[in-house]
């Protein structure tokens, strides 16, 4: 069973897909995680990151390991464990040059659907898993938000960081980031035709996990009967 959720940054994929993920005792994939880890070690090696052969060599050349663990993703490059790097501002920042090499999205949608395939139960995260990834998934959602209310739950997910940051620029980001993702020619930011779109601006985590559950298990009825 392939679940798949897609959707613009801070719409809450994530949260969702973990704690989804949890109640169906699925695995789950945050492919967002490969694009930060590959800019990762892109900027450690000083690597011109519009290069997508040096993306692709440094794809080849390094151990990239992506593994869940209680219920949260582990990341490592070559034996060192990235998992909180990944999350840093010049990371997210850069990552977005990352995202629009075709060849390495080509290369990370194979290694998607290699993991996807050891699993028997799967949510996946991101932009493109419904589009591209994988467009015979048995349900595929697509979370959306106002793009305030979401600069509002990164500004609160900052804050427990430690960081403050103000909240204008924050839904600059965002938005900048939409477009961006949205732009790009290859597995750009959409629904696929067949998702069902979930508006989560009024929404609680609590509320979007049960409504994506009823739609999973109704899903599930269905392939029963
Ligand atoms: O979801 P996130 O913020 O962790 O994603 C990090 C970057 O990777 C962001 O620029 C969008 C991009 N991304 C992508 O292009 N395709 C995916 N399937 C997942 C993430």
């Amino acid at each position: 069973m392939i679940v798949t959720i897609d959707g613009p940054a801070a719409s809450g994929k994530s949260t969702v897909a973990r704690l989804l993920a949890e109640k169906l005792r699925a695995s789950f994939l945050d492919t967002g995680a490969m694009y930060r880890a590959v800019t990762l070690a892109a900027l450690k090696a000083g690597a011109d990151i519009t290069d997508q052969d040096q993306l692709l060599s440094i794809l080849t050349n390094s151990d990239f390991k992506f593994a869940v663990k209680e219920g949260k993703m582990i990341v490592s490059i070559d034996g060192v464990d990235v998992t909180e790097q990944i999350r840093d501002a010049k990371v997210t920042a850069n990552a977005r040059n990352i995202a629009s090499a075709e060849k390495l999205r080509e290369r990370l949608v194979h290694m998607q659907r290699q993991f996807a395939a050891k699993e028997k139960k799967i949510i996946t995260e991101g932009r493109d898993q419904g589009t591209v990834a994988f467009p015979n998934a048995n349900i595929k959602f697509y979370l959306i938000a106002d793009p305030l209310e979401r600069a509002r739950r990164r500004q609160a997910e900052l804050k427990t960081k430690g960081s403050s940051e103000n909240l204008e620029k924050i839904k600059m980001a965002i938005e900048e980031r939409d477009k961006s993702d949205q732009a790009r020619a290859a597995g750009p930011l959409k629904p696929a035709t067949d998702a069902i779109v979930v508006d989560t601006t009024h929404l609680t985590i609590e509320e979007v996990v049960e409504k994506l559950l009823d739609r999973v298990e109704e899903c599930l009825k269905k392939d029963q009967r």
